[in-house]
């Protein structure tokens, strides 16, 4: 039986403006993870537990809709090998349409576990081409950054189509991860500020701009240790976000719930509009922070560890 894994990811800073030749810095959450088990079966199934399906696949079908059956169907066609007697299970801890890179991680687990249960495990950067092709049939014009830090499963300073640069934290911090509980689909938002982008160019690139402008400073701040400058930046990569109307009115309040509760900053993460927000925390202000965003209404928080 062969078992593979793939984490959530949280985008740190950049989010959208990396869609437009932006940079953007994102972490793996190792502790949040989708996984693969492979056992032997008749044809080739993918079970998605989570999702209560069984799914049949064929690769010799044209069109392939599912995310999942086009990523097997991918690996094969990588591999050159017709579809093996095998069944694929799915278990996925990351929740949907939230701004954790579910879709990228339950491909990329998926993709580890059927190569290597064919005997031949693909490495890294075939694996990241193959996510990205789903990535891209599912969400539209992604950046490729979500494939990218869940394949390689490390911080990254991310900048579209340039060699991946693996960013080094100098110094570990702690971030709250609190689900709105209204799920946001990351290929409406990217679409909606491509409708913007187009309507109101020289509105909206200044703020791409300043976006990527921060993210630089706040490479910065991350490789010197400095963590009391990631709060600001953080605070002011959120208004240019908002200022991009990316902000639904529930994640704005729950920002500034963090704040009041001692938060050293904090913002939307990924698509934006529901799903999670992060917030910078500190051992003393950890669980104020995470009692005070429950009680505002978040379904869910968790803490995660950056380093
Ligand atoms: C989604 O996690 C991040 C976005 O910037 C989209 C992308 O980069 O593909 C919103």
């Amino acid at each position: 039986m062969h078992t593979a894994s793939a984490p959530a990811k949280v985008i740190l800073f950049g989010e959208h403006a990396v869609v437009y030749g932006q940079p953007a810095i994102a972490v793996p959450v190792s502790s949040l993870r989708a996984t693969v088990q492979v056992t032997s079966g008749k044809g080739l199934h993918i079970v998605a537990a989570n999702l209560g399906r069984t799914l049949p696949i064929n690769i010799n079908a044209d069109v392939v809709d599912d995310a999942l059956a086009l990523t097997a169907k991918l690996v094969l066609q990588t591999l050159k090998l017709p579809a093996p007697d095998l069944t694929l299970t799915l278990d996925s801890q990351i929740p949907m349409a939230s701004g954790l890179g579910s879709g990228a991680a339950v491909s990329t687990a998926l993709a580890r576990a059927l190569s290597s249960a064919l005997g031949q495990p693909l490495d890294n950067e075939t694996l990241n081409t193959i996510v990205y092709e789903v990535e891209k049939k599912h969400h539209g014009t992604p950046s490729g950054i979500d494939n990218t830090v869940i394949v390689y499963e490390q911080p990254v300073y991310f900048v579209r189509q340039q060699p991946i640069e693996r960013l080094n934290i100098a110094k570990p911090f702690t971030l709250i991860v609190a689900d709105t509980g209204k799920s946001a689909l990351t290929r409406v938002a990217v679409g909606d500020v491509r409708k913007l982008y187009e309507a109101n160019k020289d509105h909206i690139q200044p703020i791409l701009d300043a976006i990527g402008s921060l993210v630089k400073d706040a490479r910065l701040a991350l490789e010197h240790g400095d963590i009391a400058a990631l709060g600001p930046l953080m605070l002011q990569n959120h208004a240019y976000l908002q200022e991009a109307s990316l902000c639904s009115t529930g994640l704005g309040a729950r920002v500034g719930t963090a704040m009041k509760a001692g938060a050293l900053g904090a913002k939307l993460s990924g698509g934006g509009r529901g799903g999670n927000m992060i917030a910078l925390v500190t051992p003393e202000t950890r669980n104020n922070v995470e009692q005070a965003l429950l009680n505002a209404g978040a379904v869910h928080a968790f803490f995660t560890m950056v380093s």
